[in-house]
């Protein structure tokens, strides 16, 4: 780490909500450090003062026209300092860009309404700025004109935060009284709070230390892109995060390890003799590896490491719960990997930090999880590398944001179970049995008539010889998940343990049946992946409601409807129809025999029986 410095461009970002008074601050601090460009009709307000908040909005809103950006950057400079302000609209874009390393910060400008005194918002707030790596944050008291200026009022609010953060690992508070809208202790001291002595907002911005940036960091690029050239072969396309890249340098390609040697750095214009950080360049290498999208080039000697377990601190912003198990989408910096939350180690309570058992994470929850990558990745821990530790989450369905983490380590059973090489594949194993495997999956509400559907093909399925499995939910929940009840987060972990076992099965050489509501999209989805492609049959075993509630062979919706059973689905706990699935049965309309000829009718087309 290079020293830090008090010279040099401060990035700062500011946490607060618009009723906190951020924009007037902001447009405050801006107008009065003389910051501001001239050419422009200053908006007043009624009363013909400047309307700072308008002029911040004016000013944010102009960088953001035309172009989607999340995050407002406003370079300014003092004859002191060049600062960089960034300003994120909400909670989540906040989370998003800080996480992700789009904006690197130095220090954290947090906003507290002297009548409203600490929220959890800032207790919220605070804790992301100290997991993102801050040491140091101005807390800035806003609206103390509000207040007449009172020490009294100011003073409550700074003593409280103190101890808190220090529990957080902030290093540095300053506590600043400021009111945006008189403009005192902003840039001028004003005269409404002669008690307070300390530096104004603008001299305390003036005199930190930006953030120790790394110096002679190694050579780290993500690859973007494969990109054939005009004379043949291929080169590989990335944004240089850190170091720098030369011909004759040798390379190692990660996850794989493989080395090579740079033949050539190019940029748009042709070859160049070194690709810098922040470059946008083409590399070529002296030998044809397999690289690909989000693979990453480094220099033999850069601590990155390679994993697929990790812990990590995750903040949750979705609408919908986390769901422990189900798959989530993992992108960090060019790569995509499929992830599920395998263990939430704990979940923090904002008000006192104090570590709560947790099942699940709700909107802006902060927790400690284990995740469980689809395939190795490289990273770095996130205190190393924002770039290489920040990620966020993306719900498959929805293609939603919903979650941003940072990676603290890799899990030590990542790197110590290995998969164990079997002398016997799969497809000996099905020779053996004269068949092909293959998972049907039967997915439909309960009393559909999948269960009875599955016997009557897996007793055809016999008497032609075949091997076949049933797994049918009811039974399963009396073994292997005896444990789970019917909560949105157990059903997913029933039909994880469902797809794994089926799996195994097919990979034994046996035609699965599995039976279960298993009424959400994203699970069935999550089967179809694991299993061999063209394995999988989706079979939507469908009847309407009513006809179902009507029949109620359990007597399960006649208990549901009294409300003396919870979570029943169809009733008060959602099934999401298959949109797509390769068989589609009504069984109000087909009777039992037939339904089972067109299943097996199908698996025969699909080429997994023996004629
Ligand atoms: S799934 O949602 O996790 O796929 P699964 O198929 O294993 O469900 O279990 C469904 C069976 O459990 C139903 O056939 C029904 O007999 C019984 N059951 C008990 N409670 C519920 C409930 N709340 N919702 C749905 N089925 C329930």
């Amino acid at each position: 780490m290079a020293a830090s410095a008090t010279s040099g461009r401060l990035a700062f970002i500011t946490c607060g909500s618009v009723d906190d008074g951020k924009s007037t601050l902001l447009g405050r601090l801006l107008h009065d450090a003389g910051a501001l460009p001239t050419d422009r009709a200053l908006p007043l307000t009624p009363e013909g003062e400047l309307d700072h908040a308008a002029l911040i909005d004016g000013l944010m809103a102009e960088r953001e026209q035309g172009i989607t950006i999340d995050v407002a950057y406003r370079p300014f400079a003092t004859p002191r300092r060049a600062f960089l302000a960034i300003d994120a609209p909400g909670h989540e874009q906040f989370t998003r860009n800080m996480v992700t390393g789009a904006s690197n910060a130095d220090v954290a400008v947090i906003l507290v309404d002297a009548e409203k005194g600490l929220l959890p918002q800032t207790r919220r707030h605070s804790h992301l700025v100290a997991l993102l790596g801050m040491k140091t944050v101005i807390l800035a008291v806003t609206k103390m004109d509000r207040v007449g200026g009172a020490e009294a009022v100011f003073r409550p609010i700074a003593e409280a935060f103190a101890p808190f953060a220090a529990k957080l690992g902030i290093e540095t508070v300053i506590a600043i009284p400021v009111s945006g809208r008189t403009g005192d202790q902003v840039v001028e001291r004003g005269a409404l709070m002669p008690w307070y002595q300390g530096p104004t907002l603008l001299e305390a911005l003036e005199r930190l230390p930006v953030r120790g940036r790394e110096g002679e960091a190694p050579f780290r690029m993500a690859v973007q892109g494969v990109v054939r050239l005009p004379e043949g072969g291929r080169a590989y396309s990335g944004q240089v995060a850190s170091g720098t890249v030369r011909a004759g340098q040798a390379v190692r390609v990660l996850p794989s390890g493989r080395t090579a040697t740079v033949e050539s750095v190019l940029d748009g214009d042709g070859p160049v003799a070194e690709g810098l950080p922040g470059r946008s360049i083409l590399i070529r290498l002296d030998t044809e590896l397999d690289v690909a999208r989000g693979d990453v080039l480094t220099t033999g000697d850069s601590p990155l490491e390679v994993a697929d377990q990790f812990e990590a601190h995750l903040v949750w912003m979705g609408e919908d719960p986390l769901l422990p198990g189900r798959m989530y989408d993992l992108r960090l910096g060019t790569r995509t990997v499929p992830v599920q939350i395998s263990d939430i180690r704990h979940r923090v309570d904002v008000q006192t930090l104090a570590p709560l058992a947790a099942r699940t994470l709700s909107m802006n929850d902060i927790g400690l999880v284990h995740l469980t990558l689809g395939r190795e990745i490289a990273f770095a821990p996130y205190e190393e590398s924002p770039e290489f530790g920040g990620f966020i989450l993306i719900d498959r369905q929805s293609l939603e944001t919903v979650g941003a983490g940072m990676i603290r380590f890799a899990l030590r059973r990542a790197h110590n179970i290995h998969r164990q090489a079997l002398n016997v594949d799969r497809e000996t194993r099905a020779r053996l049995k004269g068949q092909k495997p293959a998972v049907l999956w039967l997915t439909g509400l309960s009393g559909a008539g999948k269960s009875t559907l599955a016997n009557a093909v897996e007793a055809r399925l016999t008497a032609m010889g075949h091997h076949a499995y049933l797994i049918d939910g009811d039974n399963l929940r009396h073994g292997l998940s005896r444990d789970l009840g019917f909560t949105d987060a157990d059903r997913v972990e029933n039909i994880r343990r469902a797809a794994e076992t089926a799996r195994m099965m097919a990979d034994a050489g046996l035609i699965v049946l599995v039976s279960l509501i298993s009424p959400f999209a994203a699970e069935r989805q999550m089967a179809r992946g694991l299993m061999v492609e063209g394995e999988f049959m989706e079979v939507f075993v469908d009847a309407p409601l009513e006809v179902v509630e009507a029949r109620d062979i359990k007597g399960l919706y006649r208990k549901a409807r009294a409300g003396e059973l919870a979570n029943f689905t169809g009733i008060d706990s959602p099934y999401e129809a298959p949109k797509a699935p390769e068989l589609h049965i009504r069984t109000d309309q087909l009777a039992i025999d037939a339904a089972a000829d067109q299943v097996i009718a199908a698996l025969k087309d699909a080429g997994r029986l023996r004629d």
